[in-house]
């Protein structure tokens, strides 16, 4: 009797405990983010990101209170208004995505409901043929669901977007097109359709069907030969003659011009060439993204702030638009990158990847509960010279801002676990 009593005090003071502990962190959570990524357990203890993941969670509950539109993806804010897309918009993805990541972080069964339904609304997308985006839309939506669920659903429509992005793949010039019937282009290839790739290993490792990796490889290597100037910056598009497979243009539409230096660009290319070498262990990819990752280190704008603006040779540096959603790429690739033993400086990776996540941390980037809808990252640039996204929130600075700093919270556990 003694002990029952024992064990249930025992038991009440831990429940009350827990209460305690989840009221501080849903107040941590709710107060201005001001630099509580980097709240320390205790005078010498290592940085703490749950604040801000707790932040996040916030944010994206308070929203799915108040929308249940499952087929609208939202992408954006912008005059007073959140922007939605459809699902064949290359952004659909990253919503449910962010919810699969918030849920694989809390068990927060909200946003497991939540998560499935939006991306049921996106399984018809797995035989969307049309556009190299099928990577983006399902790898990071379905991609991560049945990560967390082991859902055959999601392992059958996960193999169907492999197949739609693969038949995409001509032998001449021996690369995917991405885009059809693009400004008048014949073969037009972007820079982030390497971020695609993702999708074709994961397909290869479920599967064992060697196409879909000989294809991706294939891909990569040709993006090496023909998206990278001498001093490792990138192109965003190569165009292709469809017979001879030679390179007939070379350009920049979302930068500033054909020889300027756009920063998402340069971003796309660091986190595809290092997931290329996490999924390969070829050197020549790895190698390729610690260059591309120099050229930026060597940019002082980019040093001092850890933001780089939205392009960074446009004329009026330093006095333009940074772009956070460049930022929040470069901080996921930087952390990925220094987890690599085949990397000579891993610390400095490390630290660049945190530098970038303690700037993203600050009010200036980072929301408060009022603040930006329940968009995290403020002040990113879509489409600059097009006019379209200038200064807004964008799904995917969230969605990589959160895949970021999971990535630093797994490293940082790994390193006190050691
Ligand atoms: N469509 C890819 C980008 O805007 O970065």
């Amino acid at each position: 009797m003694r002990a029952k009593l024992f064990t249930d005090t025992l038991k009440k003071s831990r429940d009350l405990i827990w209460v305690g502990m989840a009221v501080i962190l849903l107040h941590a959570g709710c107060r201005n983010t001001r630099d509580v990524v980097f709240e320390h357990a205790g005078p010498a203890g290592p940085p703490r990101v749950d604040s801000l993941l707790n932040h996040f969670a916030v944010k994206y509950a308070e929203f799915l209170g108040s929308f249940t539109d499952t087929v609208q993806f939202p992408r954006s804010f912008d005059q007073d208004r959140i922007v939605f897309t459809t699902s064949s918009g290359w952004t659909s993805g990253f919503f449910p995505g962010i919810l699969w990541n918030l849920y694989r972080y809390n068990g927060d069964a909200l946003f497991l409901n939540a998560a499935r339904s939006w991306t049921h609304s996106l399984l018809t997308e797995s035989d969307n043929v049309s556009t190299h985006d099928v990577g983006f839309i399902i790898n990071s939506s379905v991609g991560l669901g049945y990560i967390a669920t082991d859902d055959k659903i999601f392992r059958e429509s996960l193999l169907r977007a492999a197949e739609s992005l693969a038949s995409r793949y001509h032998d001449q010039p021996g690369c995917i097109k991405s885009l059809d019937d693009f400004n008048g282009y014949a073969y037009p290839v972007l820079i982030d359709n390497l971020v695609n790739l993702e999708i074709l290993f994961r397909a290869w490792k479920i599967s064992g069907n060697e196409a879909y990796y000989q294809i991706a490889y294939a891909h990569a290597l040709k993006t090496m030969e023909n998206h990278l100037r001498k001093d490792f910056s990138v192109y965003q598009l190569v165009d292709y003659d469809t017979e001879s497979g030679a390179v007939v243009f070379r350009g920049t539409f979302q930068g500033y011009d054909t020889a300027s230096n756009w920063s998402r660009g340069q971003a796309w290319g660091i986190y595809g060439f290092s997931m290329a070498f996490r999924e390969t262990r070829d050197r020549i990819f790895l190698d390729q993204a610690e260059r591309m990752a120099e050229f930026l280190l060597k940019n002082p704008y980019f040093m001092d702030g850890y933001v780089p603006f939205w392009d960074m040779t446009a004329p009026k540096v330093p006095h333009e638009l940074r772009d956070a959603s460049s930022a929040a790429i470069l901080a996921s690739a930087f952390m990925e990158l220094s987890t690599f033993p085949e990397v000579e400086d891993q610390a400095k990776y490390f630290k660049t990847g945190e530098n970038i996540l303690k700037a993203l941390s600050k009010p200036q980037y980072c929301s408060g509960v009022n603040e930006n809808e329940f968009f995290v990252v403020k002040h990113c640039v879509g489409n600059y010279p097009g006019n379209s996204e200038v200064d807004v929130p964008l799904i995917y600075a969230d969605y990589y801002f959160l895949e970021a700093l999971l990535k630093y919270r797994g490293i940082l556990n790994h390193q006190e676990n050691e």
